[in-house]
């Protein structure tokens, strides 16, 4: 078997994956004719040729664009319903993903509209394919926390089917600590939390991230090895982070994959897992991030079964769950002739 077969096989997790960034252009124009809405670009080929960044801010600025082609439920379903697909034929078996509403709701789309529409096509997704998938909802950090306060009583009605919260937006400039009482409500009412920290913000935005917000999960997480205190912190409590390296070579928080931190985060003994972000922006699934990284930072095969536990390790999960997944991955690396995966040689047999 050869290493793009037996990483497309590994039953992985995708826990940082935005549905908004995973609208391939072929849906985006399909979805632009549907609800008039004019686009600047005339064919997918012509918008897949637009997805070069600079920085988080140029790939932000086109994403919202983008967002304005979702406007009706069976939209919110469509796009769930096609990553999940996308994501299942990748070997994902569970997926978290994260859908920011303020970018609906300020146009004047019902938040029902949009949860009614993913949490459909999350039950439908997993009749047809088997694939688990939940819900995180995420707030804008360029925006004001009573704003965030406000989209977290409108989820209220969903409570039971979305999973945890989350913040992505403009890192710079708006520290997590703006919003401690979003937060803090947030695990008041039972969500789980995680927060973009340290993609281009400094290793500060994620200690503040541990030490204020006290979230249970930290999406990126590159600039903590800035801290060398803070990189123990992390290490001693397992906080997983969840890093995405295409995400952050597109928007050149990395300049080269080869000076990806990937792997000093594995030596330091972080709980890093790898994810797709947006993954039609920038290049690739899970599987090809796994690829890529295996590539460009020389992983062994012993490296990449330990990522995708940890994905499974770091899912907001039920126990038993969890322990099936996990179960599942131990399964297909002793069927691949591992029986132990931490003495695994790092050349795979033909
Ligand atoms: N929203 C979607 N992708 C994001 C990213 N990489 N960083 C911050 N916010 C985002
Ligand atoms: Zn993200």
């Amino acid at each position: 078997m050869d290493i793009e077969t037996f990483v497309h096989g590994l039953p992985k997790t995708d826990l940082h994956m935005h549905l908004e960034g995973s609208i391939e252009p072929e849906l985006m124009m399909t979805l632009a004719r549907r609800n008039c809405v004019p686009l600047r670009w005339d064919t997918a080929d012509a918008l897949r040729a637009a997805y070069r960044f600079e920085d988080l801010q140029s790939f932000l600025d086109l994403y919202f664009e983008g967002c304005r082609v979702l406007v009706t439920q069976a939209d919110f379903h469509d796009v769930t319903r096609a990553y999940l697909h996308r994501a299942h034929a990748d070997g994902v078996v569970h997926a978290e993903m994260f859908i920011g509403p303020q970018s609906f709701t300020e146009r004047g789309v019902p938040i029902k509209a949009l949860m009614n529409g993913v949490l459909d096509a999350i039950t439908d997704a997993q009749a047809a394919h088997g694939i688990s998938a939940s819900l995180l909802i995420s707030v804008h950090r360029h925006r004001s926390e009573a704003d965030a306060i406000a989209i977290l009583d409108q989820i209220m009605p969903w409570r039971d089917q979305v999973v945890g919260v989350g913040m992505g937006g403009a890192e710079r400039g708006n520290p997590p600590s703006r919003f401690a009482n979003f937060y803090r409500m947030a695990r008041e009412r039972g969500f789980r939390t995680c927060v973009h920290a340290g993609e281009e913000g400094p290793a500060a935005y994620v200690r503040e991230a541990v030490e204020v917000l006290a979230v249970d999960r930290i999406d990126h997480g590159n600039a903590c090895l800035d801290d060398p205190d803070l990189v123990a912190d992390l290490a001693d409590s397992r906080i997983p982070l969840t890093v995405c390296p295409l995400s952050n070579l597109r928007l050149k928080v990395v300049t080269d994959l080869k000076q990806h931190p990937l792997k000093a985060m594995m030596a330091a003994g972080l709980h890093v897992t790898i994810n797709s972000d947006d993954p039609p922006y920038f290049g690739g699934y899970v599987t090809e991030n796994l690829l890529a990284c295996r590539e460009a930072l020389d992983l062994s095969v012993e490296d990449l079964i330990d990522l995708v536990r940890n994905g499974i390790e770091a899912a907001f999960l039920a126990p038993d769950e969890r322990l099936r997944l996990l179960t599942d991955l131990t399964h297909y690396v002793a069927r691949q002739g591992y029986a132990e995966p931490h003495t695994l040689p790092s050349v795979l047999p033909g």
